[in-house]
């Protein structure tokens, strides 16, 4: 049998952050939580109806999730190098004989509003968050279809990024039905661990006071975890009032929670 060729790394094209394609578009790799990306071919299906990728070898083989540290994370110009798990022999190969790269500074954050292509590497984000359950009373996790709802033309959705990677995002959501609330969003808030204590948390705030703002409306409000030190500091930086505490609001792994509400004012409601 002739020896498989690898493929060539920079055949993956980036598409959008958290997903590359192939340079002939047949699959994509995708961020599915943080520091964790998974290979997809979304046409070719195993008898198991599981995803079937094409490896860096040449092989057809079965999706698998790719774990990767941060350090490690695909750089947006050879994503191919971590899109599969090669055998350990070949590892060790590599390992030995590709030198690494000298220290490089980080890029610079950036804010931006979000796409629905952003969807997945967001979900990834917040999956890491609600896996933690430090900061949210939700234990499921959220699809890449569950964040696309968020884009209802209405509510904004910004990332921070870092080198094109979504580092961070804050999205707002419906406060209330009622009209008389429609100037009043609810928003979340999350840093990939990865990244954190970066600035892109307060980053991504700003932004999205911003685009809040523009889209009218007059006030964010949240709910925050009472030992949720981190998220009541960055909220404050940004410029959020404590409105009090709800006491025992629910539990958590079976222990009641107390939750800091928080609110902001914004445009038309901070002036006279
Ligand atoms: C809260 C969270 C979004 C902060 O994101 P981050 O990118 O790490 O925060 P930043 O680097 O932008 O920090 C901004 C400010 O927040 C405060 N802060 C952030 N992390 C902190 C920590 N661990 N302890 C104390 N203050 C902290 C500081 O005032 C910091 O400013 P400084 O670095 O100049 O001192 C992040 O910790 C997170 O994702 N937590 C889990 C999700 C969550 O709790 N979300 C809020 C509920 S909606």
């Amino acid at each position: 049998m002739p020896k498989p060729k690898a493929a060539d790394p920079t055949a993956l094209k980036r598409e959008s952050a958290g997903r590359y394609v192939s340079g002939d578009g047949r699959f994509a790799v995708e961020q599915e939580s943080a520091g964790s990306w998974v290979v997809v071919d979304e046409e070719q299906t195993n008898e198991l109806g599981l995803p079937l990728v094409r490896g860096p070898f040449g092989t057809l083989t079965e999706a698998k999730t790719v774990v990767v540290s941060a350090r490690d994370a695909p750089a947006p110009e050879s994503p191919l190098k971590r899109r599969a798990r090669p055998t350990e022999a070949r590892r060790t190969k590599r390992r030995t004989s590709v030198p690494e790269p000298p220290p490089t500074e980080p890029s610079p954050l950036e804010a931006r509003a979000a796409t629905p292509s952003d969807a997945a590497a967001i979900a990834g984000i917040y999956n890491a968050g609600i896996e933690s359950h430090e900061a949210t009373f939700e234990t499921s996790p959220r699809s890449k279809g569950d964040v696309l709802a968020w884009f209802d033309g209405r509510h904004p959705v910004v990332v921070a990024t870092r080198g094109g990677e979504i580092v961070a995002f804050a999205a707002a959501f419906e406060y209330r039905p009622r009209e008389a609330y429609r100037g009043v969003a609810e928003f979340s808030v999350y840093a990939d661990p990865a990244h954190r204590r970066e600035g892109a948390g307060r980053l991504a705030m700003e932004a999205l006071i911003d685009e809040a703002t523009k889209a009218d409306f007059w006030k964010l409000v949240s709910r925050v975890f009472a030992q949720n030190t981190a998220s009541r500091e960055l909220l404050r930086s940004v410029g959020f009032r404590e409105v009090g505490t709800y006491r025992r609001h629910a539990r958590l792994d079976g222990e009641w929670r107390d939750c800091v509400i928080v609110e902001r004012l914004l445009g038309a409601a901070l002036e006279d």
